[in-house]
């Protein structure tokens, strides 16, 4: 943390987060600096967070993936597939500039979006699950895949595989597809088709081999267990098995009709976890790099009860940042700095995180 002169900060709103000399936040970027709040500050000795770090492991790039955009985007696949029984080739031409508007978004090969933050209240009447999951599938296999080195045309394929693979979904009736509760052996073996109901929907359009295998192949898994055609290890495209991953972790943390998604890190350990089983592990190693779950300067709550801000992430290990702490258990001000790395603190984790919109 540094020092400011807050009169050199003089504007009608803070231009950073301002904290005392404890680090307890005085005020947050973007509110506004009244008379009062600014005879306040000027008593204060005004902090900003020092951007300056010699640890070259430590990553602090992030891109927010724009609200507005991605709900355009949700709006856009919804209008093109919601009563397609057999695709054209007008529906991918489409398709393709969605993938156009994703590409021109996502310059870096990190990623934070939380779908949940974005209202996506006017598709709720909609049977929508399908097309908000296909954007976010589509956005987490993009990073990946950029990690992955794909590049150019290739990386356009890919989207456009992650954004039609769960197409025969559309195929499945919709009280099957949001069930609660358990399905019947029937029913799941109606979803288990979805994969080849999607291939065949192509069937009246040209697309690369790619493509068709993120639809075809995205429920295959590394050690055979998967579904339709019970494939293996690299016997699996690769798009596919890129698909596979971001769709379980899509599928794992997004909320159903039925039922909560899981926090981020702990789908993200149960991907590790099923690295070398289900998944290609250099599949898994691309994906981890991609995603960012804590943002530096996020403002997290421990399963302890305390509150802090990430000030720090592994690359390595990003589901176990280190956490400057603010407020104690019982939402005193710390006095003192205290840093709990949960890389060193097993026990203690991430219970739930507030996310601050700021673009990079
Ligand atoms: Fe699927």
């Amino acid at each position: 943390m540094e020092q400011v002169q807050f009169n050199s900060m003089m504007s009608m709103t803070a231009s950073a987060d301002l904290f005392n000399r404890f680090g307890v936040l005085l005020l947050s970027r973007g509110q506004p600096i009244t008379a009062t709040i600014r005879e306040l500050l000027e008593k204060h000795e005004v902090y900003v967070w020092s951007r300056q770090n010699n640890k070259s492991d430590l990553t602090k790039q992030k891109k927010i993936f724009p609200k507005d955009i991605y709900t355009k985007l949700v709006g856009s696949l919804w209008s093109i597939y919601h009563d397609a029984k057999l695709i054209q080739p007008e529906h991918i031409e489409k398709t393709v500039s969605l993938v156009e508007a994703i590409l021109k978004e996502l310059k870096s090969q990190t990623i934070y979006f939380d779908s949940k933050q974005f209202n996506l209240s006017k598709f709720r009447q909609y049977d929508q699950g399908t097309f908000i999951h296909s954007i976010n599938v589509a956005l987490l296999t993009a990073v990946t895949g950029m990690n992955l080195g794909y590049r150019s045309r290739k990386l356009k394929n890919l989207i456009l595989g992650a954004l039609l693979h769960d197409l025969g979904k559309l195929r499945v009736p919709k009280e099957i597809l949001n069930k609660p509760g358990n399905l019947t052996g029937q029913e799941f073996d109606l979803i288990k088709q979805h994969p080849c109901l999607g291939a065949e929907m192509l069937k009246n359009v040209r697309l690369l081999p790619g493509v068709i295998a993120s639809v075809e192949e995205h429920h295959e898994r590394w050690n055979v267990k998967g579904y339709p055609h019970g494939l293996t290890g690299s016997t699996i495209h690769l798009d596919a098995q890129i698909v596979a991953v971001t769709d379980v972790y899509e599928a794992l943390t997004a909320d159903r009709p039925y039922r909560q998604g899981i926090p981020p890190y702990q789908a993200l350990e149960m991907i590790f976890a099923w690295s070398g089983r289900d998944f290609n592990p250099d599949v898994v190693q691309a994906f981890r790099q991609a995603l960012i779950l804590y943002p530096e300067n996020s403002i997290v709550t421990l399963n302890t009860g305390e509150m802090g801000m990430v000030v720090a992430v592994n690359k390595q290990f990003p589901t176990r940042p280190v956490v400057r702490l603010l407020f104690d258990s019982n939402g005193r001000t710390l006095n003192k700095e205290v840093f709990v790395d949960l890389l060193q603190n097993l026990t203690c984790f991430i219970e739930c995180v507030e996310f601050k919109e700021e673009a990079s």
